[in-house]
C-alpha cells in the first residue's frame, strides 16, 4: 500500500469537485420529512420476487415505492442493461428501499453510487454468487482523462458511498492480478464508505488490496473474500461472520490491514467463525495506524499463515498499541507458538464484544 496516503489526500480533493459537479444537475429529490423509514435493514431488503422480477418493473412516472424493482439486463429485457445505468435511475435523496435486480451475466463496468442515494440493494438473480459478476480492471497507476493517476481508492470496480447498501448473490471483482515486485497494483473490486451496509452471499474477489472497507459500520455474512496482500483495509467497523477469506499470494500476502490511528476510535475488523485458506504464506494483519485493531475467533486456519501471524508495518511502537487477537481458532494455521510475542492474549470477557452484531452498533440498524 506505498503511498496511500498521499493518494488519499489528492483523492479527496478529486471527489470533492465531483460532486460539486453531480450536485448542480439534479433537481429532482425527494423531501428529507420521511427520514428514517428505513432505519432497519431486514432480510426483506434482500428478496425480490423472482417472478416479479422478470418483467420490466419500474415506470418511469411509477411513484409506487412498494413496486421499486429496477431489473437490469444486459440483453435488453429489464429497465437498463447497466448497474450504473440503474443507479442513475434512483431519485437522490431517495428515502425508501430500492431494489435493483441484476440477472445472470457479467457486467463489464465501473459502478459508483453516490452518498445521495442511500438504500439501494443490488440482488443477483438464483442463489449463486457466481452468476451475477460486476468487473472491472483498474489499478492504482491507471490515469485518468486528464492524465493524473487513479491511485488507491479510485481504482476501485464498485464504490459504494451511500448507507444502508446491501447486496447479495452477486461477484464484485477486480481482475488485475499484481506482478511480485511490481508497483502501483492495488486495485480494489469493492470500495464501501457508506455506514450501515449489509453483505450476504457476496463475493468479492480480487489481488492486492481487494476489499476497502473505508468507513462506517458493515455487516459480512456467509460472504467470500479473495485476495492476496492487504485484502481488507480501511478504517472501517466491521463484523465479517461465517465467510471465507482465500489467499491467492504466490509467496506472501497479509489478510487484514486495519488503520486505526487513536483509542478512542471504535472502529476494527472482527472475524468470526471464518474459513481461511488458499495459497501463500500470509499474515492475518498488518498494523497500518499505531491502534490498528483486527481479531479472529473461533476461525478455522488452514496451514497458510505466517508463524509469527501479524506484523508490526515496520514500526515497532506500534507492539505497545496494536490491538490484534486469536481467540479460539482452529486448523493448522492456528497454531500460536511461533506468534509475535505482543499478539494480546484475550479471555472470553475481552472478546466478547467482538463477536456478535453488538461489535458492529447492530441494535440500531440491523432486524435479521
Ligand atoms: C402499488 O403496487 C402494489 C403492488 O403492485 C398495488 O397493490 C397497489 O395497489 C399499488 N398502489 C398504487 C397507489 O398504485
Ligand atoms: C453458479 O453460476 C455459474 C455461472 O452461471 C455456474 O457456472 C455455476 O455452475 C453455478 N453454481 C451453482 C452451484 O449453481
Ligand atoms: C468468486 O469470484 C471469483 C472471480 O470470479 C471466482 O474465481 C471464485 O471462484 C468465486 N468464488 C466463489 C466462492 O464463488
Ligand atoms: C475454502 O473453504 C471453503 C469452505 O469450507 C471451501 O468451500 C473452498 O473450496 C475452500 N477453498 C480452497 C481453495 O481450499
Ligand atoms: C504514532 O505513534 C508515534 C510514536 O508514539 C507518534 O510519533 C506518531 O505521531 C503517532 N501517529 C499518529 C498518527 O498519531
Amino acid at each position: 500500500m506505498t503511498g496511500q496516503r498521499m493518494d488519499k489526500t489528492l483523492v479527496d480533493g478529486l471527489l470533492v469537485v465531483f460532486f460539486w459537479s453531480l450536485g448542480c444537475c439534479f433537481i429532482e429529490g425527494s423531501s428529507q420529512t420521511e427520514v428514517n423509514v428505513n432505519k432497519y435493514i431486514t432480510w426483506d431488503d434482500i428478496k425480490v420476487d423472482d417472478h416479479l422480477s422478470r418483467l420490466s418493473t419500474y415506470g418511469g412516472d411509477d411513484r409506487n415505492q412498494s413496486r421499486s424493482v429496477i431489473v437490469v439486463d444486459k440483453n435488453g429485457r429489464g429497465d437498463a442493461v447497466t448497474v450504473q445505468g440503474a443507479i442513475d435511475m434512483v431519485p437522490e435523496y431517495n428515502t425508501k428501499r430500492l431494489k435493483i435486480y441484476i440477472t445472470p451475466g457479467i457486467y463489464r463496468e465501473k459502478v459508483f453510487i453516490p452518498r445521495t442515494k442511500p438504500y439501494i440493494s443490488l440482488i443477483g438473480s438464483q442463489n449463486n454468487m457466481s452468476a451475477t459478476i460486476i468487473s472491472w480492471n483498474n489499478k492504482a497507476s491507471d490515469t485518468d482523462s486528464n492524465g493524473v493517476e487513479l491511485g488507491t481508492y479510485r481504482s476501485a470496480s464498485v464504490t459504494v458511498e451511500s448507507d444502508y447498501f446491501c447486496a447479495t448473490r452477486i461477484t464484485f471483482q477486480n481482475t488485475v492480478v499484481a506482478e511480485p515486485g511490481a508497483r502501483r497494483m492495488q486495485a480494489v473490486a469493492l470500495r464501501i464508505s457508506g455506514d450501515k451496509a449489509f453483505f450476504y452471499k457476496v463475493n468479492i474477489s480480487g489481488a492486492q488490496d481487494t476489499l476497502l472497507d473505508e468507513t462506517g459500520s458493515h455487516y459480512y455474512f456467509n460472504c467470500h473474500i479473495q485476495g492476496s496482500v492487504d485484502f481488507i483495509f480501511g478504517r472501517g467497523k466491521s463484523l465479517f461472520q461465517d465467510s471465507v477469506l482465500q489467499s491467492v499470494a504466490k509467496r506472501y500476502g497479509a489478510i487484514a490491514a486495519h488503520h486505526r490511528d487513536s483509542p478512542n476510535d471504535d472502529s476494527g475488523f472482527s472475524f468470526v467463525r471464518c474459513k481461511i485458506n488458499g495459497t501463500g504464506k500470509i499474515l492475518l494483519g498488518r498494523a497500518w495506524g499505531n491502534y490498528s485493531r483486527a481479531v479472529y475467533s473461533y476461525c478455522d486456519m488452514d496451514d497458510i499463515i505466517t508463524p509469527a501471524g501479524w506484523s508490526d508495518w515496520n514500526y515497532p511502537e506500534r507492539q505497545r498499541t496494536a490491538v490484534f487477537g486469536e481467540f479460539q481458532c482452529k486448523g493448522r494455521g492456528a497454531d500460536r507458538r511461533g506468534r509475535v510475542p505482543w499478539l494480546k492474549a484475550f479471555n472470553i470477557q475481552e472478546v466478547s464484544p467482538f463477536l456478535g452484531t453488538g461489535f458492529i452498533n447492530g441494535a440500531q440498524w440491523l432486524k435479521l
